[in-house]
């Protein structure tokens, strides 16, 4: 029943000619790619990593995005597609109104994120451009500093906002999908090739042993494994309906199970490749005890002191690092952007011009926090992952697998078989809901206690 009434309103939407579509299904692949693959997979992955004991960190990672990442990807498509509605209205759609309030910490959650991945974004901006006009910093432990946290940070925040701005004011198709079809397959070029050439370093051997052999000792902390968990969904771009979001503007045809599959795949991907850049350059240059360190600021301090000492090449490596560290973050921040405009749009009847200049304006404002301090910056990240997101998607499983009429016809209508849709709502039902409530157990009395630490000094 429900999948007529979403068919019968997507239609009409679509008929008034108000509400854009990607042009192609290649299109929402790229854009969703897009917003997967980002700082997340990059920076956030190998500093991760790097902290929380190497490959049995990602082997728990890994098996999140199996079990419930993918899981949760597809029902945010679900919803996203089913009622052609940005995730306010989708979750009212299927739900009634007394899931709207879901739908807006969304929007919240959309904003914290934004806030400070965009200041993030903006030191990749500045070192991309730093590589290519004067090269890589001579001191990068103290360029770090300098560079991070105080107007230079606030700045390059605002260029990095301003892009994203523009972009989304184009539109889903003529903004986001023209820059994602293009700016993806560079991406992917970019780190296979660094890879490549990382693996012909000497002494990388000792990077790959410490990525790839799992020490499990450490895996089955409960800190490692909540982070495990929150890297599973902020690399995935999943818990607050940037997914769904996306998948809004996708027409009735279009095997979703596959394109979860796909879009987890290539994000994981992207993940693993970025270790395969960062741990052999790093570890071949004897730098392991930077990384180690493990702080938010590891990545940005480490690896241009590689590229500082392999000379001319590291130049060359170290820009392309720094761009496709730049495009990979524009792109994820665009679909961040639009879960924040297309509720402003849907919901608030403005158009998207004044979305995205009103809403942009308080997102430049947000980050001004994260600008100027590293520890607030911090705070931001974990709260937004250890907690938003995985409260996300708790309830996003629970509804998915327990609110929604017929989930597995919805999933499965426009092509893809309903087989295996079963397992789905199994996850879905059973094992996403009480994974995330244990995990979010943990996770809350530790950051609610860095929070008030702010406050402390
Ligand atoms: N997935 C993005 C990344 O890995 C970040 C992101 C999180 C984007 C949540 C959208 C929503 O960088």
């Amino acid at each position: 029943m429900d999948f007529h009434v979403g068919g019968f309103i997507g239609g009409t939407d679509l008929a008034q000619g108000s509400r854009d579509q990607w042009t192609s299904s290649f299109g929402f692949f790229a854009a969703a790619v897009g917003s997967a693959v980002g700082l997340g997979n990059m920076w956030r992955f190998s500093y991760l990593t790097a902290e929380k004991g190497g490959a049995a960190f990602v082997f728990l990672y890994l098996a999140f995005t199996l079990a419930i990442g993918i899981p949760i990807m597809l029902a945010e498509l679900t919803l996203g597609r089913g009622s052609g509605k940005s995730p306010i209205g989708a979750l009212a759609h299927y739900g009634g109104a007394r899931w709207k309030p879901l739908g807006a910490l969304f929007v919240v959650t959309g904003f914290v994120i934004l806030s400070y991945y965009s200041v993030i974004a903006g030191w990749t901006i500045r070192y991309a451009l730093e590589a290519l006009l004067v090269g890589m910093p001579a001191d990068p432990g103290s360029h770090f500093g300098l560079i991070s946290e105080g107007g230079g940070a606030f700045i390059f925040h605002i260029v990095f906002m301003t892009l994203t701005m523009a972009i989304v004011a184009g539109g889903v198709s003529r903004g986001i999908e023209r820059v994602s079809v293009i700016a993806m397959p560079i991406l992917f070029f970019l780190v296979c090739g660094i890879a490549i050439y990382a693996s012909t370093l000497e002494n990388s051997a000792s990077g790959y042993a410490y990525y790839l052999n799992a020490d499990f000792r450490n895996a089955f902390s409960m800190d490692v494994l909540v982070s495990a968990a929150g890297q599973a969904f902020f690399s995935l771009s999943l818990g607050m309906g940037a997914i769904m979001t996306f998948a809004s503007y996708l027409g009735r045809e279009g095997n979703l199970p596959r394109q979860a599959v796909s879009i987890a795949s290539a994000d994981f991907g992207v993940a693993f490749l970025a270790g395969l850049m960062v741990f052999p350059i790093v570890f071949a240059l004897g730098l392991q005890g930077i990384m180690g360190e493990g702080t938010l600021g590891t990545l940005f301090v480490a690896l241009p002191r590689a590229f500082l000492e392999m000379g001319a090449a590291g130049r060359v490596v170290g820009s392309f690092f720094f761009v496709a560290l730049v495009i990979g973050a524009l792109t994820s921040a665009l679909s961040l952007f639009e879960v924040v405009v297309s509720a402003a749009v849907d919901g608030l009847g403005w158009s998207r011009r004044k979305a995205v200049l009103l809403m942009g304006v308080l997102v430049m404002l947000l980050g001004g926090a994260a600008a100027f301090s590293l520890a607030i910056l911090d705070v931001m990240d974990q709260v937004a992952n250890n907690l938003l997101l995985l409260v996300g998607g708790l309830a996003l499983s629970i509804f998915a697998g327990w609110v929604m009429d017929d989930p597995i016809g919805e999933a499965s209508s426009g092509g893809g078989d309903p087989k295996g849709l079963p397992v789905w709502r199994f996850l879905l039902r059973w094992v996403a809901p009480p994974t995330l409530v244990f995990v979010l157990w943990h996770s809350v009395p530790s950051t609610f206690a860095n929070f008030l630490a702010l406050f402390r000094g």
